[in-house]
């Protein structure tokens, strides 16, 4: 019932915005831990062509979270690039680019300050940097920054115009936006239309849903066994819907094809 009508009261944008503002702030509180620094929901390489990025040993157990950014971000070339990541949640995920994709400068944006002073204390490091910021409103100057990476936050914004109007703002000509997030059919629709009205040249166009559940799937059991170790009981529900374990509005979304989880690269014109 509780998971129901935070469903539907999530679908105007300004109560939208607060929630999501609200529960990342305090899950943050809670979960400190600094092995818990990703918060997708992963991507399974399917396709026996795609290469799997070489990780170290210790990144292994993260190897599905880290794909997806592999997946979405490394079309882009951003060795020696600026790079801006917005909505970097606990922070994992710009370390991973910052690490093995070799990045000048690597900047996370989230709007929870929270997760920003987290992401920070855990990963920050020369070239890595963290700060706290609005996808709707970004805190850079015109034209600052070669890519732009956005993975499963965009959901959560009271208007997606105004964030790919800022995304447009920040990038250079010739800049790459790297892009994916879960949305409805009829909202990946919108989307697209959204996308091309920002004049930016899409180069390609994917729907990662298939990757997306096989990873879901893997990593169920881990899931379940570290919410059940670390939150308190009262806790699990909520946890494990938002983690999209077996039986979640999420899984049953992506199996039955109601929810699809589109990926874009798009590049801004040339000057
Ligand atoms: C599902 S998490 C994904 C985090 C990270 N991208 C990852 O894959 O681990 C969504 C993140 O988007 C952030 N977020 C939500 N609304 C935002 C906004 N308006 N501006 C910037 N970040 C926002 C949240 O605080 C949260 O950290």
């Amino acid at each position: 019932m509780i998971t129901w009508l935070v469903r539907v009261l999530l679908r105007w944008p300004p109560l939208r915005r607060l929630f999501w503002r609200r529960w990342y702030q305090a899950l943050t509180k809670r979960q400190q831990q600094s092995d818990f620094v990703f918060m997708n929901y992963g991507y399974r390489i399917l396709d026996g062509s795609e290469v799997a990025p070489d990780l170290d040993e210790e990144h292994e157990p993260q190897r599905n979270w880290i794909q997806l950014y592999h997946h979405v971000a490394s079309k882009a070339n951003m060795t020696g690039k600026q790079v801006v990541e917005v909505g970097s949640g606990r922070g994992g995920g710009a370390a991973y680019l910052h690490r093995y994709l070799k990045p000048a400068d690597m900047l996370g944006i989230d709007l929870a300050s929270r997760a920003v002073d987290f992401s920070n204390r855990v990963h920050g490091a020369d070239g890595l940097t963290y700060m706290q910021g609005d996808a709707e409103a970004l805190p850079l100057e015109d034209a600052s920054c070669d890519v732009v990476v956005n993975v499963e936050s965009s959901h959560c914004y009271g208007s997606m115009p105004k964030f790919l109007a800022e995304v447009s703002r920040i990038l250079r000509p010739g800049g790459y936006f790297c892009y994916a997030d879960l949305r409805t059919v009829d909202g990946a629709a919108v989307l697209h239309r959204q996308l091309e009205g920002t004049g930016m040249t899409i180069l390609h166009r994917g729907d990662l849903a298939e990757n997306v559940l096989a990873a879901l799937r893997e990593d169920n059991a881990m899931k379940l066994d570290y919410i059940h170790e670390v939150a308190p009981k009262w806790l699990w529900e909520p946890l494990e819907t938002f983690a999209g374990v077996e039986g979640s509005a999420i899984w049953r979304g992506l199996e039955s094809g109601d929810t699809v989880y589109p990926h874009y690269l798009a590049q801004k014109p040339a000057a």
